[in-house]
């Protein structure tokens, strides 16, 4: 099965992410061809199948199940697969549980698709984009954690909210790591070129108060959750937005996670800063002159995820 000369995308992890991912690649014609891979083949077929059965409305993308051999010839691979947090369980005892799947998974299907880019969205997604650049030889420009990639559109529509324009107009970005010692860049943040705070002023917008908004983005997954139980259809846009970006070579600039190498003066840590999005991956990574407070908040980030990393067993 599969069309050799289209382009493909296998997803790992047929849960409600992997799902998602695969039906908005569908409604968006983004490949031509999508394989979904689960330990829980009746879900993996089940999914394919539900998708498959609307296609004839849309998009001429073909989605079948398959197993990790059938990430061979794969332009783009999903990670999505993984476990929840179980009452009682720690975030790091997940993180090692999350860890020791990907470690006994991930090197199988990266010698099946050497030359995939991988996109990686299972959490913790930080620790796990630098788990799988520990446990293969896949390089650095080809492993994108989708990271801060959903923050910064929370953050974009959140602004876009209070002075009433579009998210696409709002030059805002989230860094650091996805979640608790995330960060906003204030200081350049801005609306066509205005300053956030000057923007306001001008437009008689009240102040934006940067504590108060930085903790709705920390906490909007957690008020979806409470909701719904889980978050699905914005990160599958995010993610849609990612593979895009690399089969269209389009070089959008993106806030994703990946391998530090110096920036800031971090190392061997993966966190979120803005990266160009291509065909080879990460293109090019794009480091913006920031204050003094800003580096140290990105530092303290890392910091955190160093912690983390200390703690765990690679
Ligand atoms: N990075 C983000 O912004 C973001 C946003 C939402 C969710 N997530 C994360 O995405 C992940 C998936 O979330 P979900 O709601 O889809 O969870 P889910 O439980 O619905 O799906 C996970 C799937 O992974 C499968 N799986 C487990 N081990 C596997 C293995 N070894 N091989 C193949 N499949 C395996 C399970 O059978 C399940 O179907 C979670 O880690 C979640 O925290 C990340």
């Amino acid at each position: 099965m599969g069309d050799k000369n289209g382009t493909k995308i296998t997803i790992l992890g047929a849960g409600n992410v992997g799902a998602s991912v695969a039906y908005t690649f569908a409604v968006a014609g983004t490949c031509s061809d999508v394989v979904l891979v689960d330990i829980n083949k009746a879900k993996a077929k089940g999914e394919a199948m539900d998708i498959r059965q609307g296609v004839s409305f849309g998009h001429n993308v073909e989605i079948y199940d398959g197993t990790y051999e059938d990430a061979a010839g794969s332009d783009i691979v999903v990670v999505t697969l993984g476990l929840a947090r179980k009452p009682g369980q720690t975030r790091l005892d997940l993180a090692q549980t999350n860890v020791n799947i990907i470690k006994e998974v991930m090197p199988q299907v990266a010698r099946y698709a050497p030359d995939a880019i991988y996109v990686v969205v299972s959490n913790p997604v930080d620790i796990l984009t630098y788990t799988i650049l520990k446990c293969t030889d896949l390089k650095p420009n080809q492993v994108i954690g989708s990271g801060t990639a959903l923050d910064t559109s929370r953050l974009r529509s959140i602004i876009a909210d209070h002075v009433g324009l579009s998210p696409n107009s709002i030059h805002a970005y989230v860094f650091g790591e996805h979640g608790d010692s995330s960060f906003i860049p204030w200081s350049i943040m801005n609306i066509a070129g205005v300053p956030v705070d000057e923007y306001c002023a001008d437009q008689e917008h009240a102040d934006l108060d940067e504590e108060e908004i930085i903790d709705e983005v920390r906490k909007a997954g957690a008020e979806v959750i409470k909701r719904k139980g889980a978050t699905f259809y914005a990160i599958a846009m995010s993610v849609n937005k990612i593979c895009d970006s690399i089969l269209r070579d389009s070089n959008n600039i993106i806030t994703v996670s990946t391998m530090m190498n110096g920036r800031y003066g971090i190392s061997d840590i993966c966190l979120s800063l803005p990266a160009v999005i291509g065909s080879n991956g990460i293109e090019r990574e794009v480091s913006p002159k920031l204050t003094d407070e800003e580096v140290a908040k990105l530092q303290a980030s890392a910091q955190a995820l160093r912690s983390v990393i200390d703690q765990l067993e690679f």
